[in-house]
């Protein structure tokens, strides 16, 4: 299949240049679409293979969690998302948490910059929302999973909205000269070092690996505004951990701030941004 809006080139070469570096079965970029989750989800359906990709320079309907809207600037952010078929069905709670752990750890090798997770999946730089990721399961006959990924390259504060501007990174924000390209060969190769791997629940090394990119770790949080307790980390089935009142709960869902963080205030105006709470 070739989608109508398909580019022959990106970021100096061809694509195919791109999806031979990248070590990619199939890699689709476009110049617009509605959201890159879906169209991975109908090559899916369409049985292409695993790590099969698609990258926009614009989306119409961006989605973020939560129900939110994801907005990028059109040449500066990449939208990114790419096909993974497990083997085994895998703990789907636990696969978004290991998809941001391998996000987080190669864009801190590419960047030379720690990269924090904010559970469950947003990606921190110095505090501040680099990106975010939205995984889309189907289940049933056929086992897929969408893996979604918005990551801020060539913004500069002005390219954000003024109610997230003080919460949203990009790349080269961060002073860093670092291309979209870069960061989607990043992706892809932590995503095909990931695909290898299909173990049930997070195992004790990469919990302990979570553990030092834990943004929330140790810190008092809200779950929808309400005050839950002290954030102790992650499950093995990816629920955040909250202990209060010396009992310790798993949460599954809700939108999670930290107190008193740079990347926490309330949203003054409209939500319908990136994903910020
Ligand atoms: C978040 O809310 O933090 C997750 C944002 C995920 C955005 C990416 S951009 C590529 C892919 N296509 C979408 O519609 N969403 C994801």
């Amino acid at each position: 299949m070739r989608f109508p809006q398909e580019l022959e080139r990106w970021e100096g070469n061809t694509v195919e240049h791109w999806r031979r570096a990248w070590n990619l079965p199939r890699l689709h970029i476009l110049e617009w679409t509605g959201s890159t989750n879906d169209d991975v989800r109908t090559l899916a359906q369409e049985r292409a293979p695993q790590l099969t990709t698609v990258i926009a320079e614009r989306q119409t309907a961006g989605r973020g969690q939560h129900g939110r809207s994801w907005q990028g600037s059109p040449g500066k952010s990449l939208h990114f998302s790419a096909l993974l078929r497990p083997a085994e069905t895998p703990a789907l709670t636990a696969t978004p948490i290991r998809v941001g752990l391998a996000v987080a750890r190669a864009l801190t090798g590419l960047l030379g910059i720690d990269i924090k997770l904010k559970w469950p999946n947003d990606v921190l730089l110095n505090g501040r929302k680099l990106g975010g990721i939205l995984c889309e399961s189907t289940t049933g006959r056929e086992t897929f999973v969408v893996v979604g990924i918005g990551v801020n390259v060539g913004q500069d504060a002005a390219d954000f909205d003024e109610d997230i501007r003080d919460r949203a990174t990009s790349v080269a924000m961060a002073g860093l000269g670092v291309s979209r390209a870069a960061v989607a060969g990043a992706l892809a190769g932590a995503l095909t070092n990931l695909s290898a791997r299909s173990a049930l629940e997070l195992s004790a090394d990469e919990l302990s690996e979570l553990a030092h990119v834990d943004a929330l770790l140790g810190h008092d949080i809200e779950i929808d505004g309400t005050p839950a307790g002290v954030a102790r980390g992650i499950s093995p089935l990816g629920a955040l951990l909250v202990e209060k009142n010396g009992s310790l709960t798993a949460i599954s869902g809700g939108t999670v701030r930290a107190k008193h963080h740079a990347f926490s205030p309330r949203l003054r105006g409209n939500p319908s941004d990136q994903g910020l709470d």
